[in-house]
């Protein structure tokens, strides 16, 4: 994994030659496109600061990513950032999952929620334009870990879902399970299953065993696609472990979901969606007339400074300083968890993740809701707190949290 890291001055001068191969709406004659630069009264086009300031001038420029740009060619109107699009999704699929020379398609999505459903929804059309599979024939199987955007996508698309079991400790997904599961699939008449594999779940950190998991389904002889969800851990997980089931290295893995605007700290709208060469095409929507290339994705109109923001912040790092970032993460959520070891506090965590989820006894709803933890469910029923130990999260924060907890627990003896 490699990506060269630029000065400030190269990013500048990139983003200003892609803006100024795009489509300017002051200098050109533009009569067909419901679209312009933003609004001047309120977003001036002429502040200082623009001019060191290569997103929000693309903000302000407003460039249109509609469809996807690493299969055709698109609206001729902003190829120039197009191409920065472009060259995230290649740096995202050869660099971070070790794709290699192959190609790969791709999009900067409204986040993970979309980049997920935009995996399921090829999965299914794959199943229906190859095997004329009915919905009813596709199954989606996921842990009960898993985000909630897979629901979300099996009830839009009318989709069964399976959800295995994990164990309450380990956060393992168990064989039994998972032979329940391809049980009930067979009894309902599934045919084919989408396969969902947390590369990070959301609540704890726990990553998915992928050959395991895949060997019980080989094993059961079942037919099956994997996608990935790494919304939370795309951005952390291949930068802490040298596993590479979780990579393109893996061919049973068909695409990913990684999230921007979760550790990589960009703005919100910044969920990708990586595929395979082939695959892409099942998402056409032939209606797209109006477009030049057609509609790929689920979200139609989309910012350019999106993936304008992506861009620069992978190029502002590179891969080293990227790493050396998560190492830093990492170490910080290690110190954490041997205070609370110290303490004889139960947790969870996945030591390449930089989530620590404890478990609810050891801390008061007051002490939860003074350091904003997240619970596993709202309510009166919750079981775990998590601590997401980012960038913001300080040292002396992690250590007034410990002394608030130590003087609670003496309070309570
Ligand atoms: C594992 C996982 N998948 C998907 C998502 C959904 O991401 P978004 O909120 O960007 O749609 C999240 C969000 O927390 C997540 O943790």
């Amino acid at each position: 994994m490699y990506w060269e890291s630029y000065s400030h001055q190269k990013i500048k001068q990139i983003i200003g030659d892609a803006l100024k191969q795009n489509l300017d709406y002051r200098e050109k004659a533009v009569l067909g496109l419901p679209a312009s630069y933003l609004d001047t009264e309120v977003f001036y086009h002429d502040a200082p600061f623009l001019k060191d300031a290569p997103f929000l001038n693309t903000l302000i420029a407003n460039p249109n990513h509609i469809g996807c740009h690493t299969l055709n060619e698109s609206e001729a109107a902003f190829t120039g950032t197009h191409q920065i699009e472009k060259e995230l999704i290649d740096l995202c699929a050869q660099q971070i999952f070790h794709g290699g020379e192959e190609a790969f398609d791709g999009y900067v999505a409204s986040g993970g929620t979309e980049a997920n459903i935009q995996a399921i929804w090829i999965l299914k059309r794959y199943y229906e334009v190859e095997f004329d599979a009915k919905p009813t024939e596709i199954g989606v199987l996921y842990s009960e870990d898993a985000h909630y955007s897979m629901p979300k996508a099996c009830r839009l698309l009318s989709l069964n879902s399976l959800v295995s079991k994990v164990d309450g400790a380990t956060r393992k997904v168990t064989k039994e399970s998972i032979e329940q599961c391809v049980a009930e699939a067979r009894q309902k008449g599934i045919k084919h299953l989408i396969v969902i594999m947390n590369m990070s779940t959301t609540m704890f950190g726990s990553v998915d065993d992928i050959e395991e998991i895949t060997g019980w389904l080989d094993d059961l002889e079942v037919d099956y696609k994997v996608h990935i969800d790494g919304a939370f851990g795309g951005f952390i997980y291949p930068f802490s472990t040298k596993n590479m089931a979780y990579t393109f290295q893996n061919p049973k893995i068909n695409s990913f979901t990684l999230d921007g605007h979760k550790m990589l700290q960009s703005p919100y709208g910044t969920g990708i969606y990586l595929t395979r060469k082939g695959f892409m095409e099942y998402a056409l929507t032939e209606e797209a007339n109006y477009v030049k290339g057609k509609d790929y994705t689920l979200v139609g109109s989309r910012s350019g400074a999106n993936a304008v923001a992506v861009w620069m912040i992978m190029r502002t790092y590179g891969s080293d300083g990227w790493k050396a970032k998560i190492q830093k993460l990492l170490s910080k959520t290690s110190r954490l968890c041997s205070s609370l070891d110290e303490r004889g506090i139960e947790y969870f965590r996945n030591p390449d993740v930089n989530i620590v989820t404890i478990k609810a006894e050891y801390i008061s709803a007051e002490l939860a809701s003074k350091y904003m933890l997240v619970p596993d469910a709202h309510g009166d029923d919750v079981k775990w707190w998590k601590i997401v130990v980012m960038d913001h999260v300080q040292q002396g924060i992690l250590d007034r949290f410990l002394m608030d907890l130590d003087a609670e627990r003496v309070a309570a003896k």
